[in-house]
């Protein structure tokens, strides 16, 4: 482990380090979030036996910040900075721009305190048609980063967009964590007021609530990523960093810590109905990916998953993707649904324990109006199973 290292290393190779010990503990050890779950498993669409739509012309693909994709479905940041993190953004890269759908890369920082790990994100070339993210630790602002070093990120990359990550809870779990959070939120105002491309805001699991998704956009954020509990819990990864004694348990008291993803985009696209927001975070099946879109996500990103196949290829990689687009796809045909804008809008969900299910334009549809739409089925597929609740 990187904090009992009998000499201190750089700057820069803790980093890479970290991001190396990152990796091997998402492929090789138990990561999964525990005792919460995204809330997906509420959800359920209303079968439409005849859809009026044929296959063929039913469509994923999606506008999002002016970008054109495939698919709601993008990679979410994960890796960079060591050899092994080159080898999986090489395969990630060739799957995005493969299925026309974007791309995370992992946090730059490490290019910040060693420029000559820039080869482990150079990946453009690989991806030339698809929309490539920076991305960067928040907390990094109250550094000593500044706009201008995003700005230089961002080119050294070639990226279409800045996201920043907040993950409070990970740098309070790390020996050597950043836990400096405050007056952060000016400091992301004034990297988005300088920078020429759009900043994203996500969190890394753990959810961001409704007050904040509006304070962020409010501070002129393009898009913000929910990236809610019930996946990859980060508290568990530095859980197994740090191996036995008081932190690892105290790691551990968070395993079942954050937002379900589900109750936090619900929450989000209520707060702010015409506001970019992203869902991630435990997306673990195409049909998960379509109940994020019918939740009113604009674009659905994952992680884990898309780590494990990059690691055998890609050919795995691709596959994975591909199969969850499908899946998506005759979802929204078996919902009728031509387009995205017709899943979200024609509120197919139901769900099982009887709680409001959000849909329509105006954000959320609240249990009275379900029960009214039950009582006039005629001009609708909106329902929800027995009300139990
Ligand atoms: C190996 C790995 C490395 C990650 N590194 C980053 C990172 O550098 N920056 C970031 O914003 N999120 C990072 N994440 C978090 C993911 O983007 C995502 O928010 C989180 O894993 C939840 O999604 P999942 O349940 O689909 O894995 C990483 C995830 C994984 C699996």
């Amino acid at each position: 482990m990187a904090q009992t290292s009998p000499t201190p290393e750089p700057i820069g190779m803790l980093t890479s380090t970290r991001k190396a010990e990152h990796l091997r503990i998402n492929l090789e050890e138990d990561v999964d979030a525990k005792g919460v779950r995204t809330g997906f498993e509420c959800y359920r669409f209303m079968h439409c036996a005849l859809p009026e739509v044929d296959l063929a012309d039913v469509s994923t693909a999606t506008e999002v910040l002016g970008w054109q994709l495939a698919s709601p479905l993008f990679i979410s940041c994960m890796t960079g900075g060591t050899e092994t993190a080159h080898r999986i953004n090489c395969v990630l890269a060739e799957t995005a721009e493969e299925l026309g759908i974007a791309l995370g890369l992992g946090s730059a920082r490490v290019l910040l305190e060693r420029p000559e790990a820039l080869p482990s994100f150079a990946i453009r070339g690989l991806a030339p048609s698809v929309p490539v993210f920076a991305n960067l630790g928040a907390v990094q602002l109250n550094r000593g980063v500044t706009a201008g070093d995003c700005g230089r990120l961002v080119d050294m990359l070639g990226a279409n967009a800045l996201v920043l990550h907040l993950n409070a809870l990970q740098e309070a779990l790390q020996p050597e964590g950043d836990t400096c959070f405050a007056g952060l939120l000016e400091r992301i105002e004034t990297v988005v007021a300088q920078l020429d491309v759009p900043v994203v805001v996500k969190e890394v699991g753990w959810g961001i609530a409704p007050d904040l998704v509006t304070a962020l956009l409010e501070a002129g954020v393009a898009a913000v990523d929910v990236a809610g509990a019930g996946g990859t819990s980060w508290s568990e990864v530095e859980r197994h960093r740090l191996g036995g004694g008081p932190a690892a348990r105290t790691a551990a008291a968070f395993a079942g810590w954050g937002i379900p993803t589900a109750v936090a985009l619900t929450q989000a696209r209520a707060a702010a109905p015409d506001g970019v927001i992203f869902a991630s975070g435990g997306v673990r099946s195409g049909l998960d990916v379509a109940i994020a879109a019918a939740l009113g996500a604009d674009l659905v990103g994952v992680a884990g998953p898309f780590l494990r196949a990059a690691a055998k290829g890609t050919e795995a990689c691709a596959d994975l993707g591909r199969e969850w687009m499908d899946v998506l796809r005759i979802a929204m045909f078996c919902t009728g649904s031509a387009d995205l804008a017709s899943l979200r809008a024609g509120a197919r969900l139901v769900r099982d324990d009887g709680g409001p299910v959000p849909g329509g334009a105006d954000g959320v549809t609240l249990v009275a109006s379900l029960i009214e739409a039950i009582s006039d089925l005629r001009g609708t597929q909106v329902t929800r199973t027995a009300a139990r609740g």
